[in-house]
């Protein structure tokens, strides 16, 4: 596989967003220092979108060299071209599912089976369906592959690889909470500041921080993706349906357009004012707590997301903007928690996530 020089890789990119740009953009950037380094000699032989691909010309590996341009996107085709090339490098297949797609991950068991690694920022495979979840799983298994979504939670925070690590050397996972949503946290910085909660509504949605439907984020369905991810981490069987959420949108605007939600901000406001204060008066110090969206993982499994009041000593009061923490208490970090905090969204972390799963993967199939 190594030639005796750096491991060979092919890679194949489908989904060039945001995402899938920047990723782009810092592997190619770095690949000369990591053919020197001898890391990987790494080749993109395929990139596609939601209708079209390129890919490489002919089976020897040489990306350099010519491309069939704007062929019609067909995954089977690309996964068979990315095997291919590495076979005829004798390298490692990689693909990279930089989509928000529900569907693609039906493919990834027989794309890991079939030799394929698989990376991805999307959380549709580690939060979706657990029959999904235990047939990647098993296909990596067999395959010798393996299934890395750093970037799914906390984009390029060292999150699932920490976790990871404490349950391979042996530690116990006792609880796990999070502020996991960029968005809200800015939503709830700026309400607690008193602006109104539409008014921050706007201004994130102009910054670009919000989903093409608002209610996305504030459903807080987002944040209960990802702490099914860190369940699944921390080796509980859970479905999402089995999460308590407590959404900051009101009932009367979960259905209808999205042009409509936008037309009744007073009632998003009302709504939201009479959750979140009663979420303060809830608390044991209505006057010295603030608000903070949450996740939480306890021992037994059970996962809650929604607006909490945290007095002002929890580590969770300092963030401000967007920035994401996680917080793991364990049986060896147990009375102070190992925290992990940064920036949870943009495409540059989220790619930087993506990256250090690919050196993973890369240093794992060269030792196997
Ligand atoms: N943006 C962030 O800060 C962030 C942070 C963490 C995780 N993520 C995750 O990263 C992923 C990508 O996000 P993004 O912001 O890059 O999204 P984006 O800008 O909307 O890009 C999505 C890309 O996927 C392509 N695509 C969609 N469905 C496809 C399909 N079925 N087959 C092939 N290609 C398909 C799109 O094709 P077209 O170009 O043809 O439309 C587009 O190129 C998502 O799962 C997101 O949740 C993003």
């Amino acid at each position: 596989m190594t030639g005796g020089g750096a491991p060979r890789v092919a890679l194949g990119l489908v989904g060039a967003g945001q995402v899938g740009r920047a990723f782009l953009g810092q592997i190619l950037a770095q690949r000369e220092a990591l053919a020197a380094t001898g890391r990987m000699s790494l080749e993109v032989v395929a990139v596609a979108r939601s209708r079209q691909m390129v890919l490489t010309k002919g089976t020897d590996g040489d990306a350099t060299g010519a491309l069939d341009l704007d062929l019609e996107l067909d995954l089977d085709a690309l996964a068979q071209h990315v095997r291919a090339q590495a076979a005829a490098m004798g390298g490692i297949a990689v693909l990279v599912d930089s989509t928000a797609s529900a569907s693609l991950p039906d493919a990834y068991a027989a794309w890991l089976e079939s030799g394929i690694h698989i990376i991805t920022p999307n959380k549709q495979a580690g939060a979706g369906p657990l029959e999904r979840w235990d047939a990647i799983q098993d296909a990596a298994q067999r395959g010798g592959t393996r299934f890395r979504g750093e970037a799914t939670v906390g984009a390029g925070l060292p999150v699932l690889s920490t976790l990871r690590s404490l349950r391979e050397t042996g530690d116990e996972i006792l609880s796990i909470e999070g502020v996991l949503s960029g968005s809200l946290a800015y939503l709830l910085d700026a309400w607690s500041r008193g602006e109104a909660f539409s008014e921050g509504l706007r201004k994130a949605a102009a910054l670009g921080y919000l989903e093409p439907d608002p209610r996305e984020d504030l459903s807080g369905r987002d944040v209960v993706r990802k702490m099914v991810i860190l369940a699944r981490g921390a080796g509980h069987r859970l479905e999402a349906s089995a999460a308590t959420v407590q959404g900051l949108v009101p009932d009367i605007l979960t259905t209808g357009s999205v042009e409509d939600f936008w037309q009744h901000m007073d009632v998003l406001d009302a709504g939201v004012e009479q959750i979140l204060t009663g979420v303060r008066e809830g608390s044991a110090s209505v006057d010295r707590c603030v608000i903070r969206f949450v996740g939480s993982l306890s021992r037994d499994g059970t996962v809650a997301v929604g607006p909490r009041a945290l007095p002002l000593s929890h580590p969770f009061a300092g963030l401000s903007g967007t920035g994401n923490a996680i917080a793991f208490t364990t049986r060896r970090y147990n009375e102070t928690p190992l925290m992990i905090q940064g920036p949870g969204a943009g495409p540059d972390v989220t790619a930087s996530g993506m990256f250090s799963d690919l050196l993973e993967v890369v240093a794992a199939a060269r030792t196997s």
